[in-house]
């Protein structure tokens, strides 16, 4: 259904991308914000699905993601989901269908990462895979044969809204260090207008943002002002 009209994931992604994190929208006004920051130029938007499980609230899945996709796809953006959730690979699907254009899960909630990434690909996703502030870069690392990006979480997954941890700049660079080219590195919780030309700076090249667009009174320039921050750099 909504998967094959348009590019892939891969093609949308233009170098460096600020990803507005829809969790922290206004879920009464969704469709109006994403059309809001599609007018300031996003390109890809973050989806956070939570099982209430892996992380401990239950945040918004598939049907949602159903309402938004055309929108967002008839734009030439894209949905980049972050699942928050064990066994992923059993949600993987479901996110295809309704019209989710990547998926990126968890080291720590996958018993075979190789297998989840095989299915992500069957089904013509981008594929990602996040690791939480406990987990060594070598642990992600370890497993992330044939992946288009690492996920470097900068909080405790679960809710928007919290602070950056300065310790993931280091991990930042360790794993753009250790990564080829061609494979992002992203950076989500707590990257606001303070800090972004810095988590850039380290290497990072998908950058997540709830709080730091969302809280705004006017999300568009806000969002502006993340990406002329974290663009001017080149790595
Ligand atoms: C929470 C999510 C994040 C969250 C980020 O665990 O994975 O994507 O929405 O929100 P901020 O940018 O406010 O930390
Ligand atoms: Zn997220």
């Amino acid at each position: 259904m909504a998967r094959e009209a348009h590019m892939s994931w891969q093609e949308a992604v233009r170098g460096v991308e600020v990803e507005p994190s829809l969790y922290a929208a206004d879920a009464s006004r969704l469709g109006a914000q994403i059309e809001e920051l599609l007018e300031a130029g996003t390109r890809i938007f973050h989806f956070d699905i939570g099982d209430g499980d892996f992380v401990g609230p239950i945040t918004m899945g598939p049907i949602v993601i159903q309402s938004i996709a055309p929108i967002v796809h008839s734009a030439h953006a894209m949905l980049d989901c972050h699942l928050m959730v064990r066994n992923p690979e059993k949600h993987i699907p479901q996110v295809a269908e309704v019209g989710g254009d990547s998926v990126t899960f968890h080291v720590e909630a996958c018993a075979e990462p190789a297998r989840a990434v095989g299915l992500a690909r069957e089904l013509g996703l981008g594929v990602g895979i996040a690791f939480n502030p406990e987990t060594s870069v070598g642990a992600a690392l370890a497993v992330a044969r044939g992946v288009d990006l690492l996920l470097c979480m900068s909080i405790h997954p679960g809710y928007s809204g919290q602070e950056f941890m300065p310790e993931a700049l280091g991990r930042v660079a360790a794993l753009r260090a250790a990564l080829p080219q061609g494979v992002h590195v992203q950076v989500d919780g707590g990257v606001n207008a303070g800090n972004i030309a810095e988590i850039r700076g380290a290497g990072a090249d998908l950058l997540v943002a709830g709080s730091g667009i969302f809280a705004s009174a006017d999300i568009g320039r806000a969002y502006r002002e993340l990406a002329s921050a974290a663009s001017p750099l080149t790595l």
